[in-house]
């Protein structure tokens, strides 16, 4: 069985008194099996050579965490500029938000060759590789063209976009074939799967095979939809707990009798806050008879502050939020109540468990799990409704929620209404073909889907992914090679065995 090693911009470490989500929780329980190793980077900025290039390790059970600081330079150009400001609106459609600077992408490349170099000697002959997220388009390149002849997947967590979306990024064919290095590369649905490979094929010149699959350089990658998935019987019975915890209690009290809607997000410019809350005021406007029996809780955990376009959408939202109280609001009511300060795990569960609707309507997103936790904490005797971005993966399993168009204030508004005058027997049928189509999925169930699909891919290939020189630096212009001539030798001898995690 092949050791596990995970890569991802950050890493979750466990330790004691942090409750993490369902995914990392998947990720370490999948690399506990088989022995793992989770590297990326350690969350901090410093200009110390040695905590910059040599990775602090932690041992955790069978599973080693190592991970390196970014230098000040790599945090703003590799995280904050081209990462936060250039990939992530892309991948989400967003290009007027968007940020180009060519020298932030020379930075971000060097960032993960950098990693790459580093990960490189904490490598064994016989691991799988997987690679999560934005953050490392150009690691599998880099990974090769250093000899790594091991099995490497990768997975986007966020959406792709169509190919004329992509190509408004200058040298989006370098990004696409960097990722192409790799064997399989999941999509959270069938969409940005589908849009992958269409770009694939126009910009980058790859042959799209019957099946999904695609070829270049007399190599085949698989692509495929592996829909995130969280723990909805763990989930359900945290928020059952919590709803009895004194953090839920003093929050009914505060309601007082009144419906709660309830949003949880990053404050990010993807998750629509705008435009909710001017469908929330579109609400109070003309629906007048509502408003003293409703409270709009949302949560909107402040993040990537250093990127502009997060600081306007915090004012925005603080100048749109101060208007929706005082033109509707009252001495002894508010109508919202936003905050930029998270909550724990346990408290957001009993949060939603309370809330009478569940307010998610993201531009567009990749998953969106806060929607499935959300259907996973209702109470089945009298469920609340779930409202959802018809843009947000999730929306492909969630069909039975009221699906919205996140733009539209008109739209929000009327499924608001909806789901505050709807009958108890219409909320229970809704949650339940809700809970019928989550409850058997698993965060686990997700990982342990790609971790084999990434070792049939590595099969499929007659036992061996990558011959190094089918992925020269000559094919990869921007991908330096001295490191594979060191290295490549001892590790493209050894032919990589089958993966298997059940
Ligand atoms: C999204 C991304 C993750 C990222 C997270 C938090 O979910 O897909 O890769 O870690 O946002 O963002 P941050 O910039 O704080 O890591």
């Amino acid at each position: 069985m092949n050791r596990l090693v995970v890569v991802s911009n950050r890493v979750t470490i466990p330790s004691a008194g942090a409750k993490a989500g369902g995914l990392a929780v998947a990720l370490n329980e999948l690399m506990e099996r088989q022995g793992g190793l989770w590297f990326g980077w350690s969350g901090r900025a410093s200009d110390d050579a040695a905590s910059t290039s040599k990775p602090a390790i932690v041992d955790h059970g069978s599973v080693q965490y190592a991970t390196v600081d970014l230098t000040h330079e790599e945090y703003r150009r590799y995280y904050t500029d081209f990462s936060n400001g250039t990939l992530w609106p892309l991948m989400h459609s967003l290009t007027e938000q968007m940020h180009f600077d060519r020298r932030s992408l020379a930075a971000y490349r060097a960032v993960n060759e950098r990693l790459s170099d580093i990960l490189l000697p904490l490598l064994r002959p016989d691991d799988a590789i997987w690679i999560h997220d934005y953050h490392l388009l150009a690691m599998p390149a880099a990974l090769r063209a250093r000899g790594v002849t091991a099995p490497i997947g990768f997975f986007l967590h966020t959406p792709f976009p169509s190919p004329d979306i992509l190509s408004s990024v200058p040298d989006a064919a370098v990004i696409i074939r960097d990722l192409l290095s790799a064997d399989l590369i999941g999509f959270q649905t069938a969409n940005d799967a589908e849009n992958f490979a269409a770009s694939a094929h126009r910009i980058a010149g790859a042959t799209r095979l019957p099946g999904g699959s695609l070829r270049i350089a007399g190599r085949d990658i698989r692509v495929g939809a592996f829909p995130v998935e969280i723990d909805p019987q763990e989930f359900a019975r945290t928020a059952e707990t919590a709803s009895h915890n004194s953090d839920t209690q003093r929050l009914r009290r505060s309601l007082d009798g009144q419906s709660l809607i309830l949003g949880v997000d990053r404050m990010d410019p993807t998750k629509g806050l705008r435009h909710r809350l001017a469908g929330y005021r579109r609400l109070l406007e003309t629906r007048p008879a509502l408003r003293r029996a409703m409270t709009f809780v949302q949560i909107a955990a402040e993040s990537r502050q250093e990127v502009d376009n997060y600081q306007y959408l915090r004012e925005d939202l603080d100048r749109m939020s101060g208007s929706i109280n005082s033109t509707f609001g009252e001495a002894d009511w508010l109508p919202l109540r936003l905050t930029a300060r998270g909550g724990s795990r346990d408290t957001i569960a009993g949060y939603m468990r309370e809330a009478r609707i569940g307010l998610v309507t993201p531009l567009r997103d990749g998953m969106n799990l806060v929607a499935k936790e959300y259907v996973a904490a209702q109470n089945p005797d009298d469920p609340g409704v779930l409202i959802l971005s018809k843009f947000a993966g999730a929306a492909r399993q969630l069909g039975a929620a009221l699906l919205v168009n996140p733009v539209d204030a008109d739209e929000i508004a009327d499924a608001l209404d909806n789901a505050l005058r709807m009958s108890r027997p219409e909320r229970q049928d809704r949650w339940m073909a809700l809970w019928e189509t989550i409850k058997d999925t698993s965060a686990l169930g997700w990982g342990r889907s790609f971790v084999n699909a990434l070792a049939d891919s590595g099969e499929s290939q007659g036992g061996r992914v990558q011959r190094p020189g089918d992925l020269s630096p000559a094919t990869f212009p921007n991908v330096g090679s001295k490191a594979a001539d060191r290295r490549g030798a001892e590790l493209r001898l050894v032919p990589p065995t089958s993966l298997s995690v059940n």
